[in-house]
Formats: structure tokens, C-alpha cells, sequence
């Protein structure tokens, strides 16, 4: 059956806008929603003016209002468009859509493939729940939905042929549900992360996994059987595993063998940070069920990292408590888009962010307007050292991430859970 939804130019997902790297991308809105709202192009490096966030960046778009959005498509990959106005709403009903950057010259597969996956959760009536922001979901992962689609429709079969190479892009827009994907007896070549390019490499435990707004760019070469099927598996809630969509093979081969062309995507103009003289930060996420309990646990261990902060942000976690603000930055919830800076970055140097999940939830981190690298997990340097521009985090991991500030300006950084956003998870991170 169909479901209402809230779309661009009606369309769900929105329109595919996809241009050449280095073209300028000019794009009128216009606002036809009862509510105000804004248009967030995750992930690219816009100027700060572009970056559509309400009330920090721009005015939000009143109903019936308009407004143009112009920037550079400065890095070729995978991104995507979303409101950043009342986003568990608005994105949780259907507005968002792909932003393809196609490189100059890119590699050569038989097809360039964008699946953007998503879910809902339906009533019986299979109508958009209206429990949007609700206490429960705030507290906990977020609003997880009960109906998974894929480009706005659930999946039948997926058809493919044998030796064929597939550009598959998969663009998580989801408000909380994250995916670890296992392709069966296929193995999937991880191209790009976030948009960026990373070394070619089959992924960890072989599964796909994405946080919401994340972005994995694949390279599958079909080797099963002519006539045969293989499931893609969506694993990562332990007992709720289900199969998200069948690929099936055609009758005729395309190819006796799969191709052998290059993979390897020419790097984006992104600076590189100099590690060695990166001024640190930190940064501790707390909140939500259990968080104090986390927090005390992590206070011991924690040494010098913000002994002072942690407490600070006890305090105002107990003194917020009735106010549904119940996730925090550095000790503080944020309540709409206008704050302080929680940092501030010195322009054009290189700085480490080490980020603190004291909290018992997983967390995918975003940060506008720059990509950074993910330099190490829990101490450890990372083999891809992978250039992401939201990072997601296990419960109590350690992630360091490292930049050039090089985008001036007040950028949001937030958890990309849309509820736990809502509900404090965020902060300005200024650059100048
Ligand atoms: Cu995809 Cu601040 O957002
Ligand atoms: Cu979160």
C-alpha cells in the first residue's frame, strides 16, 4: 500500500542531482510546507552561508518563502540533501535526497547504482506514525522504525547479471537505524567512505555497516550463479536480523569472468593534518538511559580528561532532566542552533578532536562544512586512517579524528541520530 509522505518536488527519495566535480551548483527551494525549514547538503564542503542551518546560517525558508542555495562541488563522492529544521520530523517523513559528484574521469563499471536506505515506522492504517520526538525514543537509539526501504519503496528482488561490476552507492537516511550489510558468498569492495576515497578493501566481519548519514561507496563484481539468488543481510541488531532486499541473476551471463579495470578513486583536494603539531581537544558525549551510570564508570578510567566537565555535565544533566534535554556536549544540552562555540579552532592549522562516547548508545558524529580524518579507535591507530564526515561511535569507544580548519565559520557537530539531537546532542564548533 501506499504511505503519505512530505517530499521534494513530490519525489521520494528527492530528485537525483548529480554534476561533474567543479561545476557550480545553483538550486532554488522553495518552501511549501506548513512549517519553516532549511536545506542541509550533508557532507560538502559549502561556505558556511550555504550550509543551512537555521538561525545560524540563514533565516529558516517561512512557509511559502524560497530561498538559493549556491556553492562548488568541490569533492567528487556520495552525499545527500536533508532539512536541518526540525529534522526528526521533517527528514523522518521523507525529505532528503542523493547528491552524486561524479569525478572527472570515473572508474568503469557497467552501472553506477544509488540506493538510499531508510525506515519508518508505519501504523496498521501503514501511515506514518505520529509519535515524532517521543520521550522513549529520545532516551534510548532513537526512533527505530518497523518497514525498511530502499529508494522509497520496499525491496522485491534486486536483478543482476553474472560478471557484471556494480557501482553500488548507499546512503543511510535513516533518523536512527543502522545497517551492517552482509552480501552472502559476495564480496563487497569498500571504494569510499562518506563521500571520500579510502584504499580499496574488503570491510571487517565482511558486513557494511553505516550510522545514520553515513555513506559507503561499493564495488560488486556479480560471481554467483546464473538463475541463483543472494541475500543482503541487514545483522546489526542481534536478533533482529532480516533480509533487506535478493539479488537475483539474470538468466544470461553478462560476462564469462568479472572485469579487471582499476577501482582506486583519485583523491578529493582535501589538506592533510599534521599530526605532529595538531592542537588537541576534547570532547565528552554523555546522557541518555544510563548515562550516569556509564559516566561514573568512565570517570574512573578517564584520568585527566575532563574530570571537571563530566561533573559539570552531571549537574546540568540532573537540573535538565525535566526538560528533554537529556544528551550532552561537553556538559551542555543544546536547545536550538544558536550557542556559544563549544571549540574554536584557529583557521588553516591542524587539529586532533578526541571524542569520549560516555554514554551506553552508539553514536554517529557529524561535523559540517570539513571531512575529517579517523586517526585511531580506543588507542589504536586506524589501518584506513579513513576520511569520514560523520564517525560513528560504540558505547564508551574512544575516537580521534583529525582536520585542517580550513572552512571558516560556525559549524554544527552533532550526533546524527535525529532524536538525540533534538534532545541536546549537539554543539557549534567555530573555525577563525
Ligand atoms: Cu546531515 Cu547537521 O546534518
Ligand atoms: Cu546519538
Amino acid at each position: 500500500r501506499q504511505t503519505a509522505i512530505w517530499g521534494y518536488n513530490g519525489l521520494l527519495p528527492g530528485p537525483e542531482i548529480r554534476v561533474r566535480q567543479g561545476v557550480r551548483l545553483r538550486i532554488a527551494v522553495r518552501n511549501d510546507l506548513d512549517e519553516a525549514t532549511t536545506i542541509h547538503w550533508h557532507g560538502v564542503r559549502v561556505p558556511n552561508a550555504m550550509d543551512g542551518v537555521p538561525d545560524l546560517t540563514q533565516a529558516p525558508i517561512a512557509p511559502g518563502g524560497s530561498f538559493f542555495y549556491e556553492f562548488d562541488a568541490v569533492d567528487a563522492g556520495t552525499w545527500w540533501y536533508h532539512p536541518h529544521q526540525r529534522s526528526f520530523e521533517q527528514v523522518g517523513r521523507g525529505l532528503y535526497g542523493p547528491l552524486v559528484i561524479e569525478e572527472p574521469e570515473p572508474i568503469r563499471v557497467d552501472r553506477d547504482v544509488t540506493w538510499m536506505l531508510d525506515d519508518w515506522r508505519l501504523t496498521k492504517a501503514d501511515e506514518i506514525s505520529d509519535d515524532f520526538g517521543n520521550r522513549f525514543d529520545i532516551n534510548h537509539n532513537g526512533r527505530v522504525g518497523n518497514t525498511v526501504t530502499i529508494n522509497g519503496r520496499m525491496p522485491g528482488a534486486f536483478k543482476v547479471m553474472n560478471g557484471e561490476r556494480i557501482r553500488l552507492r548507499l546512503i543511510n537516511a535513516a533518523n536512527a537505524r543502522i545497517f551492517a550489510l552482509d552480501f552472502e558468498t559476495l564480496d563487497p569492495i569498500v571504494i569510499a567512505l562518506d563521500g571520500q576515497p579510502v584504499a580499496p578493501h574488503s570491510p571487517d566481519n565482511r558486513r557494511i555497516v553505516l550510522g545514520p548519514a553515513m555513506r559507503v561507496d561499493l564495488i560488486l563484481d556479480m560471481t554467483g550463479n546464473t538463475g541463483s539468488r543472494i541475500a543482503v543481510v541487514d545483522r546489526f541488531y542481534e536478533g533482529l536480523e532480516y533480509t533487506l532486499v535478493e539479488l537475483a541473476y539474470d538468466d544470461t551471463p553478462m560476462r564469462a569472468r568479472v572485469p579487471d579495470w582499476p577501482i582506486e578513486l583519485p583523491a578529493n583536494p582535501l589538506r592533510e593534518p599534521e599530526i605532529s603539531n595538531a592542537i588537541r581537544h576534547d570532547v565528552v558525549f554523555n546522557g541518555g538511559m544510563m548515562g550516569g551510570m556509564v559516566m561514573q564508570e568512565m570517570g574512573g578510567r578517564m584520568g585527566h580528561v575532563g574530570t571537571a566537565r563530566m561533573t559539570g555535565g552531571m549537574g546540568s544533566m540532573m537540573g535538565m532532566m525535566h526538560a528533554d534535554k537529556v544528551w550532552f556536549v561537553n556538559g551542555v544540552a543544546a536547545e536550538g542552533h544558536i550557542m556559544d562555540p563549544m571549540l574554536i579552532l584557529e583557521r588553516d592549522r591542524s587539529h586532533i578532536i578526541a571524542m569520549t562516547n560516555a554514554t551506553a548508545w552508539h553514536h554517529p558524529i557529524h561535523l559540517h562544512g570539513h571531512s575529517f580524518r579517523v586517526i585511531s579507535r580506543d588507542g589504536k591507530p586506524t589501518r584506513y586512517r579513513e576520511w569520514q564526515d560523520t564517525v560513528l561511535m560504540a558505547p564508551r569507544e574512544k575516537v580521534e579524528i583529525a582536520l585542517v580548519a580550513d572552512n571558516p565559520g560556525d559549524w554544527m557537530f552533532h550526533c546524527h541520530i535525529l532524536e538525540h539531537q533534538a534532545a541536546g546532542m549537539m554543539g557549534v564548533i567555530r573555525v577563525a
